[in-house]
Parts: C-alpha cells; sequence; structure tokens
C-alpha cells in the first residue's frame, strides 16, 4: 500500500524539521560554495552517470525531505557545472554576488507571486526601484517602462511585442485582439550577426524568423550603417550592444539619428554589452544606444545577478502595457504599474529582488569594476594568446576573446580537451568562416591568477593537439 502524504496537523508540526532541513540546505550549499574551485569546472563523465540515480519512476508515496536533499548533494551536486568559480569562460555566463544570492534564498522563503502589487507590495516595489537603478545605469531615458522577465530571450520578446503594437496601431491595427493574420506588414532589420535569441523572438512574435531583412557586417559583427535598407514607420531596426563572440557595438550614433528621423522603432539586444554603460571608461561603446525606443538586457550576464534575470525597457510604458495587459474579473487593474500587465507571464517569481539586492550591494562603482575588472581579464587573456603565437581574431573591446589555435580539428581538439582537464571552460564556435574558441570573462569572482592558471591550461591543450 502506497503511504499517505504526511498532513501538516499544526505550524509546529512542519515549522522544526522544515528549520533543520533549511538549516542543513544552507550548509550545504556553502559547503558547495567553498569547494568550487577546487572541483574540475566541467563535472566527470563518472558523476554524470551517476545521475541515473535520480531517474527512475515516481515514488508510490512520500521520500523523507532530509533523504531527497541527501540525493541532490550525493547525486546532482557532483554533476554540475563550476560556473560560480572564477575559470568557467563559456557562452555568456555571469556568476551571482553573495547579496543576489542570499536574497535568492530569502525570495524563495518568501515565495511570493510577483504578478499583482496586491500578491507582494515588497516584490513589486523593489522590481520598480531595481528597474529604475537599471535604467539610471544604462544611461537611459527617463520615464521608461521595464518588465524583468528571465532573460534577454524574453526581454528580446517583450520589447519586440511592445514594437509590434506601437507600429501596427500606428495603422489602426489591433494585433493584440486581432492577430497577425491580415495586418499591414511590418519589416524587421537585423545584422547579420544578429543573435540567435532575438530571430526566435520575432518567430514567437509572429514576425517570422525569415522575414526579417539582413544588414552586412563586418569582420568584428558591426551592423554597415552604409549598407541600411530603406527604413520607414513601419520599420523595427534592431541593433547590437555586444556582440555574443566578438563583444563588438553596432554603431548607434551613426545610425540612430537618421533611423528616429525616418520613423523606425529601434530596439536594442544588449544582453551584457549595455552594461558597459556603467563604467566611465566603456561608456563611449553605447553613445547613440539611448536614442532607441526598446533595450533588452540580462541581469544573469555582466551584473552577477544570478539566474534568471532578463530586463526589458521601454522608451513609452504604455507600447509594453498595449502589448502584454491581460483583462479578468478578478485581476486588478488599478492606478499603479503591475508587473502583469507589462511581462508576458501572470504568475511570476520575485527575480526583481535578487536584482535589487545585487545592484544595492554593487552600487554605480560596483558595477563600474566588474565591467572593467573582465574587460582587464580579457585583454591578459588576448595578450597571452597571442604571446604563445596563437591569432586572436577579435578587437577585444570588452570581456569578449576569440582564438584560433591553427586549423579548424586542431582549435576543436585543443577545446576539447581543455574542457575534459578541467582547470578551466570555454567552449567553440565558427565566426565568419573561421573556427574559433570563445573566452568570455563574465564573473565577478575571477581574478588574475584564474587567468593565468586558464591560460597555461589553454596553451598547454593547444601543443598537445594537432
Ligand atoms: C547578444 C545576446 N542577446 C541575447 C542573448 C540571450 O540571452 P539569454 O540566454 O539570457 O536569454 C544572449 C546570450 O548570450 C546574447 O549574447
Amino acid at each position: 500500500m502506497p503511504q499517505a502524504p504526511p498532513q501538516p496537523s499544526s505550524v509546529s508540526s512542519v515549522s522544526a524539521p522544515r528549520a533543520a532541513l533549511l538549516k542543513r540546505a544552507a550548509r550545504d550549499a556553502m559547503d558547495y560554495l567553498e569547494g568550487v574551485e577546487a572541483r574540475p569546472v566541467a563535472p566527470r563523465p563518472e558523476a554524470v552517470a551517476a545521475l541515473a540515480a535520480l531517474r527512475g519512476p515516481l515514488p508510490p508515496g512520500p521520500t523523507n525531505p532530509e533523504a531527497v536533499l541527501h540525493l541532490l548533494n550525493e547525486f546532482a551536486s557532483p554533476a554540475t557545472v563550476a560556473n560560480g568559480g572564477g575559470r568557467y569562460f563559456g557562452f555568456v555566463n555571469g556568476g551571482c554576488v553573495p547579496a543576489a544570492m542570499a536574497a535568492a534564498w530569502l525570495v524563495s522563503a518568501w515565495d511570493q507571486n510577483a504578478a499583482f502589487r496586491v500578491q507582494s507590495p515588497t516584490a513589486i516595489a523593489l522590481e520598480e526601484t531595481a528597474l529604475e537603478w537599471v535604467r539610471q545605469l544604462l544611461g537611459l531615458p527617463e520615464g521608461c517602462g521595464g518588465a524583468v522577465v528571465t532573460g534577454a530571450t524574453m526581454a528580446n520578446f517583450s520589447a519586440l511585442a511592445a514594437a509590434r503594437h506601437a507600429l501596427l496601431e500606428r495603422s489602426g491595427w489591433d494585433v493584440e485582439a486581432d492577430g497577425l493574420f491580415g495586418a499591414p506588414p511590418i519589416t524587421v532589420v537585423v545584422g547579420d550577426e544578429v543573435h540567435s535569441s532575438l530571430v526566435k523572438a520575432l518567430g514567437l512574435l509572429g514576425l517570422g524568423r525569415n522575414r526579417i531583412v539582413s544588414v552586412p557586417v563586418d569582420g568584428q559583427g558591426r551592423m554597415r550603417a552604409d549598407a541600411l535598407p530603406h527604413l520607414d514607420d513601419r520599420t523595427v531596426l534592431c541593433l547590437q550592444a555586444g556582440n555574443v563572440s566578438t563583444g563588438a557595438f553596432d554603431p548607434a550614433a551613426a545610425i540612430c539619428p537618421a533611423a528616429r528621423q525616418a520613423g523606425a522603432w529601434i530596439h536594442v539586444d544588449g544582453a551584457f554589452g549595455l552594461w558597459a554603460a556603467a563604467s566611465p571608461r566603456y561608456r563611449h561603446l553605447i553613445h547613440g544606444f539611448e536614442l532607441a525606443d526598446s533595450w533588452a538586457t540580462d541581469g544573469h550576464k555582466w551584473p552577477n545577478i544570478g539566474y534568471d534575470c532578463g530586463i526589458a525597457l521601454v522608451r513609452d510604458p504604455a507600447t509594453l502595457r498595449g502589448a502584454m495587459s491581460i483583462q479578468a474579473a478578478y485581476l486588478h487593474q488599478g492606478e499603479q504599474r503591475e508587473p502583469s500587465h507589462y511581462n508576458p507571464e501572470l504568475s511570476r517569481r520575485a527575480r526583481g529582488v535578487e536584482l535589487w539586492a545585487g545592484l544595492r550591494s554593487l552600487g554605480r562603482s560596483g558595477m563600474a569594476e566588474i565591467v572593467e575588472r573582465t574587460s582587464s581579464h580579457a585583454r591578459r587573456f588576448a595578450a597571452g594568446l597571442r604571446a604563445a603565437g596563437f591569432e586572436v581574431l577579435n578587437e577585444v573591446v570588452i570581456n569578449q576573446v576569440l582564438v584560433t589555435f591553427g586549423a579548424s580539428a586542431k582549435t576543436l581538439q585543443t577545446v576539447a580537451r581543455l574542457q575534459a582537464e578541467g582547470t578551466c571552460w570555454c567552449g567553440s564556435t565558427v565566426w565568419q568562416g573561421h573556427t574559433a574558441m570563445r573566452i568570455s570573462v563574465s564573473s565577478w569572482v575571477t581574478t588574475e591568477d584564474d587567468v593565468d592558471q586558464s591560460l597555461a591550461a589553454m596553451i598547454k591543450a593547444a601543443r598537445e593537439s594537432n
């Protein structure tokens, strides 16, 4: 006979075992973090194989929560990727600053639904404050509307939904009510090196992954201002602040004034690059992007807020509300901003709290320091690799480095050796026809010593490959 689930009879019968469990989890988490630098960055194949212990059918009855936690420590933890350490350089993955991590623990304890103010005044107050801090850090116009979402993919989606709303409204078409069948066409213009998540968002919005007009780019992936097509008030022009491989920025200052004049909606995918605005040293790179109508960025990349956290901002909040608002007799409409009228979700985690906590702890100078330190580490990588005789393919403008170790097969073998060896982790890509290894220095934890250890491992892996 399956056991009946335990029925909590009173608060005290729940709270003592729960407190013990949470204290144990906190201790386990701290032990994990203290040991993270000593782990191989990619988990060992044996650890990944041992995950089989966590599969299998759902047990017919309850399992003691302590035993559940034990299973996680025993089998799940060894198979994690150590991106909480200082030598994970894959994708564009940031770390998590302590205040944001601690806030995430509290957010789980609070278990707020951040859909409406009445469900969580705390979550909404902190989210709104955090959105305003993001706007200020990025140097964007006052009065922007915004949404805290799961990542830049959803931030691109949300901002482009606002663009779709605004452009079709100009033609007297209510896209939320009537859909896209029979709607006046919208042209979407992107650079040849547009991020795939933006193209995915266009597909989700019914604007079509293949209907885009693509603008040629230069060797760094920057849109060529001299190659722009005709723009008008039915055009969405998507610019990029920080290419995922090279870190390069589209020449916004050369493009935006005329695009605005033509009535185009300018959207900026600045998943990580927009944060260059936080540093007086790098701010010049985002000159002109403030002229756009919408921006997408991530908290979980450069600001190190932890997963998951993306941010959409729009110049005119009414456009985002037009795209996202939700009506039902039991839902609040009210005068004040309610997240659910600006976000794709209804029920949602209070991830604005973590954003607030992370930014509050960093302050302006802390955010600038992350941008400057990680970019300086990227230059150190590039210099070390060049000195060892390898070709760096990009101009290292921020925190991204692209390096080739020779022929394509040798580069791929080097990356595979490096990943298996475990000192650090980097991925590969093909950049404009050249197979390359990507180094993204995005974590607040990374030190010069991490860079030097990783450089030595890279050079060794390359010398052993052919
Ligand atoms: C330029 C750019 N845009 C969008 C994204 C997608 O971000 P996310 O994974 O947070 O959805 C990335 C991810 O690296 C990116 O670099």
